[in-house]
C-alpha cells in the first residue's frame, strides 16, 4: 500500500517519518510545501496517480494561528482548496482513505465540560474557521475519511510552546503564561503513532470525526511550570489572565476534548500528558 503524508516537514510529519520506521509493511511517500503544494490542485492529481497512492496522511495545514487573522486567503488556500484537491484526487482512487487532523479550535471554548465529536462547533478565529470548512468539505465527501481533532501540540521538531518555554527559561529569570486557558496538550509522536496504527483499519461505517490529545488536563501556566520542572531550568512563572496577553487571534478559553469516542471505536490506551512531555525534554535536551 502506498501512503502520502503532506506537509512531512511540520511536526506531525517529522514524527510520523521517524515513527513508520517500523511499518516496513508500506510504501512512505513524505513530501513538504516544496515538493508538494497542495494548494496546486494538477499536481496533487497527478502525483497520487503516478505513484499509486491509496491513502494520505494530511498533514499539511497552514498553522500561524495569529497570522491567518491577515492572512485570510492563504489560511484558506491550505485549510480548504488543500483539503479539497487532496480529496479530488482521491476519489479517482479505489478504496482510498483519507487521515486528516483538524483542531479543537473549531469550538468557542464556552463549555465547562470536556467537547464531544457531536458537540455544536462554533470556531472564533479564521484559523479555526478554515479547518472547520476543510472538516465539512470531508464529511461531505464520498472519501473513506478520518478526522481528527488534536490541541496544543508540541514536539521536538519544529516550533512549538514547549521548546519556547525551555529557550526562553534559560535566557529570563521569570515569565508571565496565562492561567485562564484550560485545555490538554499533545505530543505529536503520540498522535503519529495513532495515524499510523489506523492506517489497516477499516473507516467504512466508522464516525468521521475523533478527538484526541495526551490525557490530563491543565492550563499553559501549568504546563510552563512542569516544562520548568523537567528540563530543571530554573525560570519563575508567573500566572497572568488572556487579558493581558493581546494576540491578534482570540483563542478558545476551555479546549479539552473528549477522546471516549476515539478509545472505544479502537480500542486504544492514550498516554498522560506528563509522561509523554517528560520523553519529549528527553530528546530536546539530547
Ligand atoms: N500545532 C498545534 O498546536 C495544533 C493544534 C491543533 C491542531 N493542529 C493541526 O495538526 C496538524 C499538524 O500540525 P503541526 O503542528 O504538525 O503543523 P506544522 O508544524 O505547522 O506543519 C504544517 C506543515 O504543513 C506545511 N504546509 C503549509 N502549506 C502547505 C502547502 N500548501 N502544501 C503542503 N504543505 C504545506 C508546512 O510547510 P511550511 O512550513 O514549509 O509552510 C508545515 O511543514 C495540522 O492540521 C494542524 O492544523 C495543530
Amino acid at each position: 500500500m502506498n501512503i502520502l503524508v503532506t506537509g512531512a516537514k511540520g511536526q506531525l510529519g517529522s514524527e510520523i517519518q521517524v515513527e513508520s520506521d517500523a511499518y516496513k509493511e508500506y510504501n512512505f511517500f513524505f513530501e513538504d510545501s516544496k515538493s508538494l503544494d497542495i494548494t496546486q490542485s494538477e499536481i496533487i492529481k497527478n502525483y497520487i496517480t503516478e505513484h499509486n497512492i491509496s491513502v494520505v496522511i494530511n498533514c499539511a495545514a497552514y498553522t500561524a494561528v495569529d497570522k491567518a487573522e491577515s492572512e485570510i486567503e492563504k489560511a484558506e488556500a491550505v485549510n480548504v482548496l488543500g483539503v479539497k484537491n487532496i480529496l479530488l484526487a482521491l476519489v479517482k482512487v479505489k478504496n482510498s482513505k483519507l487521515i486528516h487532523i483538524s483542531t479543537d479550535y473549531v469550538f468557542n471554548g464556552t463549555n465547562h465540560i470536556p467537547y464531544k465529536e457531536t458537540d455544536d462547533v462554533d470556531p472564533i478565529g479564521i484559523y479555526g474557521k478554515t479547518k472547520r470548512v476543510g472538516e465539512e468539505l470531508i464529511l461531505n465527501s464520498m472519501i473513506d475519511g478520518i478526522i481528527i481533532r488534536t490541541s496544543w501540540v508540541y514536539s521536538s521538531f519544529g516550533n512549538n510552546f514547549v521548546k519556547t518555554m525551555m529557550r526562553l527559561g534559560e535566557e529570563r529569570e521569570n515569565l508571565n503564561v496565562i492561567f485562564d486557558q484550560i485545555g490538554s496538550p499533545t505530543y505529536a509522536k503520540d498522535l503519529a503513532n495513532l495515524c499510523l496504527f489506523l492506517l489497516d483499519k477499516d473507516f467504512q461505517n466508522r464516525s468521521k470525526i475523533y478527538h484526541y490529545s495526551n490525557e490530563g488536563v491543565l492550563s499553559w501556566y501549568d504546563f510552563a511550570k512542569c516544562i520548568m520542572e523537567l528540563a530543571n531550568i530554573d525560570c519563575e512563572i508567573n500566572p497572568i489572565e488572556t487579558k493581558d496577553y493581546p494576540t491578534p487571534a482570540k483563542r478558545p478559553n476551555y479546549s479539552l476534548l473528549n477522546k471516549s469516542r476515539i478509545k472505544e471505536d479502537f480500542d486504544i490506551e492514550i498516554p498522560y500528558w506528563k509522561d509523554s512531555l517528560k520523553e519529549c525534554i528527553k530528546i530536546i535536551q539530547n
